[in-house]
């Protein structure tokens, strides 16, 4: 997730750019940079915050231009893969959010045609593709090379010799035209336009927008034009910022359908993942904190179950304490900041121990993707709300794919299973967009619930792992005491503490341990205790011996553990708002814990 803004209008744009930019920082902020059309094209970018860039960058004199603000997701964070980047002339300037899924094949063939590239991002492949088909018509040439661009992105491409003009462009990624008198802006989000106009157009998926000081003109790819009436925005730039949310927990939860499809995009044949994982181990162990050592126990179950290998997850906490095993396990280490101080003390003890060492992280240049061997980014983009949230499905798309692609290697599963496999993960972001549309319903059962001084959550088998999360997303957020069990230890002695004053959250989908799940159900009823469950939609029955249910779509159940997760993570919102608690900032955390 990057921000891009533009300008064409009868003011110098530099100031106006750069202003604007600083609204989009909860985007990104690793690196930033601004492209102005005076005489010729200036480029001005600096690795870091923007406020950065403003004590290197000079103010050129134009009233046309782009700026950006990067989250890296294509090469570390670096002056040279900031963006806007240029192409061979130095004529075009070009910025993007999103990830370009086929830059390979371009670049590799790009270079082949004589390109000097300048960076590691897939962003510059855009640059030398419009080059090489411009003959004096941005337009036309940014609409060929969309033909030939798969990926998600929003584009905005300006060129010396068309001084009047920002083109722009959008695939998946959001991106706004703001209509002001005598110019007009561009923008990934509302708070970048605000100071200057509420009077915004919304660009669609497929349209290409052609942005001057007194015009704005949309079309799709085939040049066909399209009329949009202009929306008035009253939101305060607070409320901007949020996305229209209360808070960001509530937005970043609203983004996991794209968290999810990003971290899948261009992954089934990753190029430099192969054969990292085909040898040198005999066991893989997943280790981690918080909210990521959840992500690890589901992962457990998943590579056990697909890969076929012998898996444990650990805390990093505790990893870093334990004796060295004879064997060397592949240690998977996950990590939303990949700044937290245990896991990378756990990743320096195994590559100290001789282990390879993977990390799963969602900030690239952090601390934990150095020092592993490997990294994968979860693409969800930054994360504010100290719960986390959509980097948590992230980590578990990301550890399907990563299951997938260690069966494929060491040949424990058939190109025809992980095929299917594939395709059950791509249809996972509709699954939660359905969890998402309940919102309201589950919104309502949150008021019936905010009462309670403790709940329990029980699951068996990949429910419990969820449940542990359900509960921790709870207690963190609304203070309310939460335990997870797993449901089979009921009777071993938690049972003792529930009556009717402790509701019990069930997670209860199809799988093999259903029936089991019913009986643990029966026995909380049977001591007065209210029950929540999480079950399968078009399972009537279960509605019959709760006393609410929240219905998720039905998935392999494999896979159930995302769907669930978001209704236990909107459960535990929407308790803590009906609480009134500081929901993005709870008391005594932080959002990366780099203390041991
Ligand atoms: C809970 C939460 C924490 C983190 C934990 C690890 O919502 O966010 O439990 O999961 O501090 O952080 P990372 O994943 O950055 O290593």
């Amino acid at each position: 997730m990057c921000g891009i803004v533009g300008y064409a209008g009868y003011r110098q744009a530099y100031p106006i750019l750069l202003e604007s930019l600083k609204r989009l920082e909860y985007r990104g902020y690793d690196s930033a940079g601004v492209a102005i059309v005076g005489s010729g094209i200036t480029v001005q970018k600096d690795k870091g915050y923007i406020s950065q860039l403003e004590e290197t960058a000079e103010a050129v004199p134009g009233t046309l231009g782009i700026a950006h603000t990067r989250w890296a997701t294509h090469g570390p964070p670096s002056k040279e893969n900031a963006h806007p980047h240029i192409d061979c002339t130095g004529d075009l300037a070009l910025i993007h959010n999103g990830i370009i899924e086929n830059h390979q094949p371009l670049r590799d063939r790009l270079k082949g045609e004589g390109h000097v590239f300048r960076s590691e991002t897939d962003t510059e492949v855009a640059a030398h593709l419009i080059e090489s088909l411009y003959h004096g018509d941005l337009e036309g040439a940014v609409r060929e090379a969309l033909h030939e661009i798969r990926g998600s992105y929003a584009f905005a491409v300006i060129h010396s010799k068309e001084p009047d003009k920002v083109v722009a462009a959008r695939n998946e990624s959001p991106l706004v035209v703001g209509l002001g008198t005598d110019e007009n802006f561009l923008a990934s989000d509302i708070p970048a336009l605000l100071k200057h106009t509420n009077r915004v157009l919304y660009v669609m998926d497929g349209e290409i927008v052609v942005l001057g000081r007194d015009s704005v003109r949309i079309t799709d790819y085939e040049g066909k034009p399209i009329a949009r009436e202009p929306q008035r925005i009253t939101w305060t730039l607070e409320d901007a910022e949020k996305g229209g949310f209360e808070h960001f927990m509530l937005k970043e939860i609203f983004e996991e359908p794209q968290a999810i499809h990003d971290t899948l995009l261009g992954r089934v044949a990753e190029p430099e993942l192969n054969s990292f994982f085909r040898e040198g181990y005999t066991g893989v162990k997943l280790v981690a904190c918080g909210t990521s050592y959840h992500a690890a126990l589901v992962g457990k179950y998943v590579l056990e179950e697909i890969a076929r290998i012998p898996t444990t997850a650990e805390l990093a906490s505790e990893y870093r304490y334990s004796k060295a095993p004879a064997d060397r396990p592949l240690v998977i280490l996950l990590s939303q900041s990949g700044e937290t101080a245990d896991t990378l003390g756990a990743c320096r003890e195994a590559n100290r121990r001789g282990c390879k060492t993977f990390a799963i992280a969602n900030v690239i240049g952090s601390s934990l993707s150095r020092e592993a061997q490997r990294t994968m980014l979860t693409r969800a983009g930054i994360e504010i709300g100290v719960a986390a949230t959509k980097t948590f499905v992230a980590q578990l798309a990301a550890l399907y794919l990563l299951a997938i692609r260690i069966g494929l290697e060491r040949a424990t599963l058939g190109v025809e299973e992980a095929n299917r496999l594939n395709e059950d993960l791509r249809r996972l972001p509709r699954a939660v967009q359905a969890v998402l549309n309940q919102a309201p319903y589950i919104e309502g059962l949150a008021q019936e619930y905010a009462k309670a001084r403790d709940v329990f959550f029980i699951g068996r088998h990949l429910g419990y792992p969820i449940a542990m999360e359900g509960a921790l997303k709870l207690k963190e957020i609304s203070y309310v005491h939460a335990e997870a069990y797993a449901a089979g230890e009921l009777k071993h002695g938690p049972l003792a503490l529930v009556g009717s004053d402790t509701p019990v959250v069930a997670i209860v989908t199809r799988d093999h341990t259903y029936d089991k799940m019913l009986s643990n159900i029966r026995e909380v009823d049977a001591r007065g205790a209210p029950v929540l469950a999480i079950g399968t939609e078009g399972d009537k029955d279960l509605g019959k011996i709760v006393d609410n249910v929240i219905y998720v779509p039905a998935v392999p159940p494999l896979f159930a553990p995302v769907p669930v997760v978001v209704a236990l993570q909107l459960f535990a919102y929407h308790v803590a708002r009906v609480r009134g608690c500081a929901i993005d900032k709870p008391r005594n955390l932080a959002k990366s814990v780099t203390v041991e």
